[in-house]
């Protein structure tokens, strides 16, 4: 009785029929980036015919490869872009680096055609890399069947390597790839990036044909779809579905065909399966009437999921478009959506396309290189910058691409780089010997701070030995043996030479000077001018990061050195005296406040600008307080007073506008203060627990406060250099202005005093944020920006609930994350988001919030979003639930027909939406 459609695992696409109409009338490739793999002169770059897309040669973004052509018999049914391939014969992984638009999201796609371009008639099979993660392996199944791999996904740089990996089973090669800007609102998943698993349009006419671009403005590939069971419904020539309202806009020509049940009582049925019970799976399903329906026909359908029932009643719209999508993953391994018609529908259901995905996590994808200059503290960040810049002027030919250092088993050859799993992998080692080299010895080799051995052996290099190679201070090995370097060898490196440190080889330079002697003459002057005593046994971050220290504090000194304003901390404007601190706080007469650091009051500067003023107290020792000598109190009090100028002095740099801002302070002895702007609606906790406060804020209004918040310690951990990790993040720490605007506070702070877990004294303080704690942080006390998002995830967790993060009934403590996923088991979204919303919100905004949150509380740090992906993904949550009070108030302008709804997992009973 039921007809069931089943699908395999297909990605494979005709290419060889390409529509006939040239289309004029829209041109909008905007964006749009297509690179032609292998593509010779004279046509580097040309409009391809049948879609008008204009391809240019891979040139520019590749290094190494060869271009082949195609069989000249294969050439003639296929589009342009087919014609020739690049081939990587050489090399294990081989990469394309291309720019983007970094923070959009595109669709990318890589597409294989083989077309027997070696002769061989033989199918390689090798694996795709996105950056530094396998985005799928390629079997090449047919000689003119194109293999298609595509994903959507946000790069977070503007730059994004895309990899060849020869896995053994032939030569990889490349023929076409494609970059679309899509919407940010469309495709958007909690967490993750989306691969292409089917892409169907349904009940095409048109045999074999693929539509694209022009006909689909994002240039999605819809692959015909048949089934022998189901009936096409197709729309007469005269009309056309109108995609643009819908703001994912599939192809009109694909909206314009339709499958229904032939029998007409018939549900429709996509079945299919993973072996992976955790592949995580996302669907698209697009609806239209495409018939006008008499007054006494109604066609109006339910879709169920695995017998629950998920969307309905559907009445697809005449001409319109509906998309029913699955904002959260599905998962569970067997996946059945059927398409039941209503009994009182006079008419069977339809659909006209489907898109499945799957999702992929390309989180660890894009190492850091550098992006942001500013020349102070990117030392750490520059070494895979650095031996690019090595490998273009020396134009080693060697395949060099992608990342140098990941993953680790394609290591450029010649390389060996630091690994302990957290950073960034550096560079520890390089042998460029007997390259051909020729020409100095490149600057950019002292970018590589932490090498340890270097051979440059056997090459024609030419002009001095320079100096910057005596202050790569981890350097063990150093081979310059058989070039033809001129002049003397640095006398450092000499010195360390003798003294045993450095083993070092320059012989057969026939004009170099190797003795000391030689060496006195040229450049006495320079030497010891940035000598760094490091003892040998400390670690590679460590000494980086002091040199980094120190480079920074050069450069300070020497920025300073021609203004007067010698310290900032001295500046006038900001420094009170303790005099001044009680006249502005009227001689302390109204408490704001109590924290672990000291107690704040209110203030007034002048008549209208009212401040917070922080009285710092120094933590009381218990316990052994009798055992203490007044001169440990004393030295006690000295470092403190050290560390409190080093974080003023931090804090009065760090600005932006969701951090509040320090006005001033004060320093006299024991009366140290500290003076923030005056946030006028307190603390974010005291206005969620509802009872405290009778102002609840709406939906909205949280989702705002949760991106001001989330976009403040995204500053701290990627504006600011080095990073701050914040250590106390909760919400009475996160505050409000009169217009409800969030800036986080007390950051810096925890770095002065002491913080939770090395702190037996201030036991308040950690009483106050245990709920809080990053449980692997506790265990490995490794503190990484990751420990802020965990805390920001219990912060989130109560922003949505407006539940405390530990709540506690007369015999038992309830953490937050237990009671969300104890909720999560029953899928009920109204029993997580608190009864004080009221139910006044977009479910799907809330779900994402949800999702996010978790995502941010996983045990292990490494599954955790970092903020940039937090902010990302919130205001996605803001745009939604913005979307919702549009459409609420005004009916006119509907950009968007799409109905999006709730799954949270295959075994959860669907919920009707909440109206
Ligand atoms: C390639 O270039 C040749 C000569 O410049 C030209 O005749 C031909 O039309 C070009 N082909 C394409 C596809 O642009
Ligand atoms: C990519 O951008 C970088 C830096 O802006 C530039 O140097 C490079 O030439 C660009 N690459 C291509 C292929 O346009
Ligand atoms: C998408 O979001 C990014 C970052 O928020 C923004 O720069 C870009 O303009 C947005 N693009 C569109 C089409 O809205
Ligand atoms: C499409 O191809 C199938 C199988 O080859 C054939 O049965 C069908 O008639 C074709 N449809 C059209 C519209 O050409
Ligand atoms: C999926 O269905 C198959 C057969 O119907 C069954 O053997 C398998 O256990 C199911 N998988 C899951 C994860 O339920
Ligand atoms: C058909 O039945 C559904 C409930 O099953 C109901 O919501 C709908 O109004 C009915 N339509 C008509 C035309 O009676
Ligand atoms: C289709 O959508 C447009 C824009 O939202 C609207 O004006 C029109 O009434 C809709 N048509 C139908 C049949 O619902």
């Amino acid at each position: 009785m039921m007809e069931k459609m089943m699908f395999k695992h297909f990605l494979f696409a005709l290419l060889s029929v390409f529509s006939l109409i040239l289309v004029h009338a829209q041109d909008d490739q905007s964006g749009f980036i297509s690179i032609d793999c292998g593509r010779v002169p004279p046509n580097t770059s040309y409009t391809e015919p049948s879609t008008g897309i204009k391809y240019i040669s891979d040139e520019l973004f590749v290094d190494g490869g060869v271009s082949k052509s195609i069989l000249p018999e294969y050439k003639a049914t296929l589009q342009e872009q087919a014609a020739y391939v690049r081939s990587f014969p050489e090399g294990i992984r081989n990469c394309y680096r291309v720019n983007v638009t970094k923070n959009t999201r595109y669709l990318i796609r890589a597409t294989f055609l083989y077309g027997d371009y070696d002769g061989l008639e033989q199918f390689p099979e090798f694996d795709l890399h996105f950056g530094v993660t396998l985005w799928e392996t390629v079997k090449i199944e047919y000689i003119t069947i194109s293999a298609i791999k595509e994903i959507i996904h946000i790069p977070t740089q503007d730059k994004v390597d895309v990899c060849l990996v020869n896995t053994g089973s032939g030569t990889p090669f490349i023929t076409a790839l494609e970059f679309r800007p899509l919407l940010n609102s469309t495709y958007s998943t909690p967490i993750g990036s989306l691969l292409l698993y089917l892409r169907a349009d349904v009940g095409s006419t048109d045999n074999g044909s693929v539509h694209r671009y022009p006909f689909d403005v994002f240039d999605r590939l819809w692959f015909p779809y048949y089934y022998e069971k189901w009936t096409q419904i197709q729309l007469p020539a005269s009309e056309k579905v109108n995609s643009g309202f819908n703001i994912y806009q599939p192809s009109p020509d694909v909206m314009g065909t339709a499958g229904t049940p032939t029998n007409e009582s018939s549900p429709m049925q996509f079945v299919w399966t993973d072996r992976d019970p955790n592949t995580v799976f996302y669907v698209y399903m697009y609806f239209s009437e495409l018939q006008q329906l008499e007054a006494n026909e109604s066609r109006a359908f339910n879709i169920n999921f695995n017998g629950n029932h998920f969307y309905g009643p559907l009445v697809p719209d005449h001409l319109n478009v509906t998309v029913i999508f699955t904002p959260s993953g599905l998962y569970g391994g067997n996946f059945t959506f059927s398409i039941v018609r209503l009994e009182n529908s006079t008419l069977p259901p339809i659909i006209n396309a489907i898109e499945i995905y799957t999702s992929v996590d390309f989180l660890h994808s894009e190492t850091d290189q550098n992006d942001e200059t500013d020349g102070e503290f990117d030392l750490i960040f520059e070494s895979a910058d650095a031996i690019l810049n090595i490998k273009s002027s020396y134009r080693v030919t060697r395949n060099w691409g992608g990342d140098p250092c990941l993953p680790t088993q394609y290591i450029w050859t010649g390389l060996n780089c630091s690994s302990d799993g957290l950073d960034s992998p550096r560079i520890t080692s390089l042998n460029l010997s007997s390259s051909g080299l020729t020409g100095e010895i490149t600057s950019h080799l002292s970018k590589l701070t932490v090498l340890e051995s270097l051979d440059l052996s056997n090459n024609s290099l030419t002009g001095p030995v320079p100096d910057f190679l005596a202050q790569l201070h981890n350097l063990r090995i150093l081979n310059l043996e058989m070039n033809k370097l001129t002049g003397s060898v640095p006398a450092e490196l000499i010195e360390r030479s003798q003294s045993g440190s450095l083993s070092l080889s320059v012989g057969e330079n026939p004009d170099l000077c190797a003795s000391v002697s030689c060496e006195t003459k040229t450049s006495k002057k320079k030497k010891s001018n940035v000598a760094i005593p490091i003892a040998a046994s400390v670690g590679g971050l460590v000494i980086l990061m002091l040199i980094a220290v120190i480079i920074y504090v050069v450069l300070k000194r020497q920025k300073k050195a021609g203004s007067d304003d010698t310290d900032s901390l001295d500046s006038k404007k900001r420094h009170f005296t303790y005099s001044e601190v009680i006249r502005i706080t009227n001689n302390f007469e109204r408490i704001l406040g109590k924290g672990g650091f000291g107690t704040v009051y209110h203030g007034l500067t002048d008549e209208t600008t009212q401040v917070a003023v922080k009285m710092l107290s120094l933590p009381q020792v218990q316990g052994n307080q009798q055992s203490q000598s007044e001169e440990e109190q004393n030295s006690m009090q000295k470092l403190y007073y050290v560390q409190f100028q080093a974080e003023v002095k931090l804090l009065m740099r760090v600005q932006h506008a969701n951090l509040t801002s320090l006005v001033g302070y004060c320093n006299e002895g024991n009366n140290k203060a500290l003076i923030f702007e005056f946030m006028a609606n307190g603390d974010l906790d005291s206005h969620l627990s509802g009872d405290k406060n009778a102002n609840v804020l709406n939906w909205e209004r949280r989702l705002q406060i949760a991106v001001d918040a989330a976009q403040g310690l995204e500053y701290l951990h990627t504006g600011c250099k080095p990073p701050i990790v914040h250590r106390d993040v909760k919400t009475t720490n996160i505050l409000l202005t009169e217009r409800f605007q969030a800036k986080i506070a007390d950051f810096g702070l925890s770095k002065v005093f002491p913080s939770d877990e090395d702190a037996s004294h201030v036991i308040t303080r950690v009483a106050g944020t245990r709920g809080y704690l990053d449980p692997e942080y506790a265990t490995t006390n490794r503190l990484t920006e990751k420990s802020d998002v965990f805390s920001f995830g219990v912060v989130l967790l109560e922003i949505i609930t407006g539940r405390p993060a530990v709540s506690r009934t007369h015999d038992e403590r309830i953490h937050i994350i237990q009671w969300v996923n104890s909720m999560l088991a029953n899928g009920d979204i109204k029993s997580i988001a608190g009864p004080s919303l009221n139910g006044d919100f977009e479910t799907n905004s809330v779900w994402k919030a949800v999702e996010l949150a978790m995502a941010c509380v996983s045990q292990s740090s490494a599954k955790r979003p970092n903020m940039s992906q937090v902010v990302t993904e919130l205001k996605n949550c803001f745009e939604v639930e913005i979307g919702r009070r549009n459409n609420n108030s005004r009916m006119t302008q509907s950009t968007t027909d799409s109905v999006e709804l709730i799954s949270m997992n295959v075994t959860t009973e669907f919920t009707p939406l909440p109206r």
